[in-house]
């Protein structure tokens, strides 16, 4: 097993990602490394795309999440009627599409969370690949955020995996998450063999390419679906966890969760407010884990976003609340973080590198 602090650091390094060390109780033979010397600092995930800047789970907005400098770009997976993987963070069309105007009355009742309620919307297991790819998933941006529209948003198209793959070819990692696995187990689709098999006709499964992908999910049993599937890439616990069946909680960090995850994981991924400080990061660090917190995007949600230079009740601006709350996190250690503004990680790392070195 290779030391703790030499696999944080290969752990932190940018991409084009090479592979090393083995666990066996992981099923994985290697993780994510990469060959850039020059790289410093923590993994950069543009999170949904440069997110902030671009709408969510579009082309361009993994374009620019490439150009911003992420060493991967995340990608959150649900599935059309037609059993098509697709790059769309809700379980519905309804927030980010037209869909209630290219499809009135095609809305059903789901319960992606199993809640127990099911809620009215229209959701993608109704659609076919053919009828999602008529919406328009960037002008809904350009509305919410005129501060940021762009001409080119108009139209952008619902990407599929194998589109997201096609575009971001090697110039960036895929970090794709598991959406509702056990909603969609229940319609009979089973998430982590359809990505095993898109990754694999993609070439992923081939050496020196499986250190491109982390697989994630809140989902410990899509985790341990995907072990079963291909165990070969590196797995990541988001939490807290989501599997209905679970009754202990998964929203503190405790030495017994961050046993039970390097059990059939390399990873967690907390919400950040769940590490209280660096003992937390330690913790879960002490059982052989990497740590990619989400999500770096200050007072801004995806739904409410601010225009960066704008001073805030407490008087910095957004940007510098951003850039503050990812300095904050990578002094407790983290390997890496979620951000919907890949340019201000950069930015963050940058000037917390200056002034450590002062
Ligand atoms: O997957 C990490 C982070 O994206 C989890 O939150 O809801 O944006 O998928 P969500
Ligand atoms: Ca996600």
């Amino acid at each position: 097993m290779m030391k703790l602090a030499v696999f944080r650091a290969v752990m932190s390094i940018r991409a084009p990602i090479l592979f090393l060390t083995a666990s066996s109780l992981t099923g994985m033979s290697s993780l994510p490394r990469a060959a850039s010397a020059d790289h410093k600092g923590p993994l950069l995930i543009a999170h949904r795309g440069a997110s902030g800047y671009a709408p969510e789970h579009t082309l361009a907005g993994y374009e620019l999440g490439i150009k911003q400098g992420a060493d991967f770009v995340e990608q959150d997976v649900q599935v059309t009627k037609d059993g098509v993987l697709i790059c769309l963070h809700d379980a519905e069309l309804d927030r980010t599409t037209d869909v209630a105007k290219v499809f009135p009355g095609r809305a059903t009742l789901r319960d992606p969370f199993e809640t127990g309620t099911p809620k009215r919307g229209f959701y993608t297991v109704d659609f076919t690949l053919a009828e999602i790819k008529r919406l328009d998933a960037g002008s809904w941006f350009n509305r919410a955020n005129p501060f940021a529209a762009r001409p080119a948003y108009v139209g952008q198209r619902i990407p599929t995996l194998v589109e997201a793959i096609n575009l971001i070819g090697k110039r960036a990692g895929l970090y794709i998450e598991l959406k509702h696995f056990t909603y969609y187990k229940a319609l009979g689709f089973d998430l982590a063999e359809k990505v095993a098999s898109v990754l694999k006709s993609n070439g992923f499964d081939q050496p020196g390419q499986r250190e491109r992908i982390f697989i994630q999910s809140f989902y410990k049993e899509g985790l341990l679906r995907m072990l079963q599937v291909d165990s070969g890439y590196p797995r990541v616990q988001l939490l807290p966890m989501e599997d209905s069946g679970r009754k202990d909680d998964t929203s503190k960090v405790t030495t017994a969760l961050a046993a039970e995850i390097a059990g059939y994981a390399q990873g967690a991924g907390p919400t950040k407010s769940l590490l209280k400080s660096a003992a937390d990061v330690a913790t879960l660090h002490k059982a052989g884990l990497v740590i990619h917190p989400y999500t770096f995007r200050g007072t801004t949600t995806a739904n409410a976003r601010r225009p960066l230079d704008e001073k805030q009740s407490d008087g910095t601006t957004v940007r510098a609340a951003i850039i503050a709350d990812i300095q904050r996190y990578i002094s407790y250690g983290i390997d890496g973080g979620f951000t919907d503004y890949p340019e201000l990680w950069k930015e963050a790392v940058a000037s917390q590198g200056k002034q450590s070195a002062k």
